[in-house]
């Protein structure tokens, strides 16, 4: 079932077209397990997995511990406040003393882009980014484009429309790979101060008008405003954005297709980028991203110790 060579995963960004396949169609295997009497098997049996997040997360957070657990793993979540980076340890020091300890992965969320990177270059344990910084999301990229090809039945030619707050997300620059490389053709909006200036050169298309990126879009991705990662200023009010921006069902009747797909990696700000009847409306696939992510995951646990398990999938 395997080819797969890397040690860690940091990014869509450095992944060919064909190793973001692979991990698709190794979920698409896992997504059953979930969906039996007894959710286990015994493939990661013997394997540690630590979960270290400096940042709040529900979803990431969860799924990949419950992952882990389907799979047999056993579990370790380090909590940042009580672990001794308060004393002053260096991650660097943490990460050592984790590695004596002979963990096979880590999963990583923090707020300094490329972080994952540093780490996964001077210790030996697989290194999971579950988001740096406004770098990469890598899961929720793969989550993303696995659910757009399970509604859609293809990637290649699909027109993607990512709405929000491009500037600061770590999940539009992960989609933004992972759908180029797989042949989306990709058009980003928001507000000018929302948009980076060299994002063009990411292949996307790019339009402050809201109009014209719900029109002729197969998939539209809503993103949360990322105020823990902004600078004060950056638009008059989340009143004027939602007016300006939220995605709402008349805006959606006026200028979407019939079947488009909704999509959110969460959490929402209902209201705010999106309104209640359109997160919980029939266009919507949210809690759908939300079960495959937690089969993406499951096939990532599984690719990264590849080499060390042979693939049990035993019923
Ligand atoms: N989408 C996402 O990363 O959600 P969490 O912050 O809850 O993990």
């Amino acid at each position: 079932m395997t080819d797969w060579k890397r040690k860690d995963l940091l990014g869509l960004q450095e992944l060919e077209a064909s190793e973001i396949n692979l991990i698709l169609d190794a979920a698409n295997s896992f997504k059953e397990i979930s969906t039996r009497p007894v959710k286990k098997v015994p493939t990661l049996r013997g394997k540690t997995i630590v979960l270290f997040f400096f940042e709040p997360s529900t979803r990431t957070r969860f799924s990949f511990e419950l992952a882990a657990k389907r799979l047999s793993a056993d579990t370790l979540s380090i909590n940042t406040s009580s672990s001794s980076i308060v004393k002053g340890e260096s991650l660097k020091d943490t990460f050592k003393n984790i590695e004596a300890m002979q963990v096979d992965i880590v999963i990583l969320r923090h707020s300094s882009s490329g972080v994952c990177q540093v780490l996964a270059n001077c210790v030996s344990p697989s290194i999971i980014n579950a988001g740096d910084g406004c770098h990469e999301h890598p899961t929720q990229g793969l989550l993303d484009i696995f659910t757009m090809r399970d509604k859609k039945g293809r990637i290649k030619g699909l027109k993607v429309s990512i709405i929000g707050d491009i500037a600061h997300s770590r999940v539009a620059r992960s989609n933004i790979w992972g759908l180029k490389k797989l042949g989306a053709e990709v058009t980003v909006c928001g507000p000018r101060t929302l948009l980076p200036l060299d994002i063009e050169q990411l292949g996307v298309k790019v339009t402050t008008s809201l109009a014209e990126a719900l029109r002729d879009a197969d998939v539209i991705n809503i993103l949360r405003i990322q105020s823990e990662r902004q600078k004060a200023g950056l638009f008059p009010s989340l009143r004027e954005y939602a007016i300006q921006f939220g995605i709402t069902k008349d805006k959606l009747l006026k200028f979407a297709k019939q079947d488009v797909l909704i999509m959110h990696p969460g959490p929402l700000n209902r209201g705010v980028e999106i309104t209640p009847d359109v997160a919980d409306g029939s266009y919507s696939v949210i809690l759908d991203q939300v079960t495959n992510g937690l089969a993406v995951r499951m096939a990532v646990l599984y690719l990264l110790s590849q080499g060390r398990t042979e693939l049990v999938v035993e019923r």
